[in-house]
Parts: C-alpha cells; structure tokens; sequence
C-alpha cells in the first residue's frame, strides 16, 4: 500500500482536486453517462428478443376500412343515412347526412355531406334519432344533455362533453361515397380499430 503514488490515493479520496486531473470523479458514473447507458440498455431490451431474430419479430399495422356507404345523388338534405364504422362492434354506429350547408371536412359540389360517430365522448350516451335539421347539430345527449355542432367537426355547442364527436372521413368516388377513416376517438375504445 505504501508503494501507491500519492496523487492516485489522493484521486481515490477526492482530494485537492487530484480526481478530476487523474480523470477520475468521486463519483463512478456522472448524469449524462447515467442516461446514455440506460438509454442504450433499453434500446437493447426493445430489439432483442431472446431466442426470435430481429427480422422474424412480428409487426402489427392496422388500417382503415375503406367501405361503400351510399351515393350523394341518393341523398336527401336534413335525412339521416345510418351506417357502421369503422366494423361492426360496439359503438361503432354512425350518421351520415347532408347538412345543406358548407360544414368542416363536408364532402361533395357543396361541401355539406359529413358523418359522425353517433356515441356521445361524455360518457357514451346514444345520440341517434337526435340529428337537428334546424342547428345542424346531434344531441341534445339524452344523458347530459351536451349537443354538438355538425358543420365545425362535432365540436359541442353546449352539455358536459368536452372532446368533439368523431368525424368520420369520407372520400367520393363518382357518385360513391366511401369512408375511409376517422378524426377522433370514439367513446368507450382505446383504439378505434379495436372495437
Ligand atoms: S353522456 Fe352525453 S352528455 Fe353525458
């Protein structure tokens, strides 16, 4: 022990500043060395799956359903078209209807065709059979009585909502309306495409 150079013991201790001119620090590992190796061991944990090689490690892609609604020529101003979407499951059921006036994503010559998602994003009250011709709006929610503005995408006008109906998004094909899509998650799914 006495054959130990004064300066490595004194870098050891921390003393008179002998750490920093060994290259040392008192302490073994400083913040920024911290999250870049925690950084890398977790990389390595998200990569590697004992026993599976990276290019076998399965990948999930999920994508909208591009499905046939009606024809714009078929429908009527201020007459509620009902459909499902984006499946079949649980509140999935949605409005389609031409508002007679211009509306935020509207589709067609006038820009006034939409569809909602007809649950309610409070606490998922039914909104169907409560389409308002006169305000172009849905509700009120017979729960809380929020209602909802068709032409600015389903941003509620009044109630205790405070998310905006999902808007679903539509594409014209010729005279074919498809939906293709969703702005919005619907009530009651932590993923839309997961009903
Ligand atoms: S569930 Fe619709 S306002 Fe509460």
């Amino acid at each position: 022990m006495n054959d130990l150079d004064p300066k490595i013991v004194a870098a050891i201790n921390g003393e008179n500043g002998e750490a920093k001119k060994a290259g040392t620090r008192n302490c073994l590992m400083n913040r920024r060395q911290f999250l870049l190796t925690s950084g890398i061991a977790t990389s390595v944990v998200m990569v590697g799956i004992p026993g599976m090689p990276e290019a076998q490690t399965p990948a999930v892609v999920s994508t909208y359903p591009r499905k046939f609604i009606a024809k714009l020529s078929e429908l009527v101003a201020d007459e509620p078209f009902d459909f499902e979407y984006p499946d079949e499951g649980e509140y999935a059921e949605s409005i389609l209807v031409k508002l007679d006036k211009e509306a935020g994503g509207g589709l067609g010559p006038d820009k006034d065709v939409v569809a909602f998602n007809y649950t309610c994003t409070h606490q998922g009250g039914p909104l169907q059979g409560t389409y308002q011709a006169d305000d172009k709006a849905l509700g009120p929610c017979p729960l809380h009585l929020t209602t909802f503005d068709l032409t600015r995408h389903g941003i509620f006008i009044s109630g205790q909502a405070y998310q905006s109906l999902p808007q679903v998004l539509l594409e014209l094909d010729d005279d074919d309306i498809y939906a293709v899509g969703m702005f919005g998650l619907i009530y009651g799914r932590f993923d839309n495409l997961q009903g």
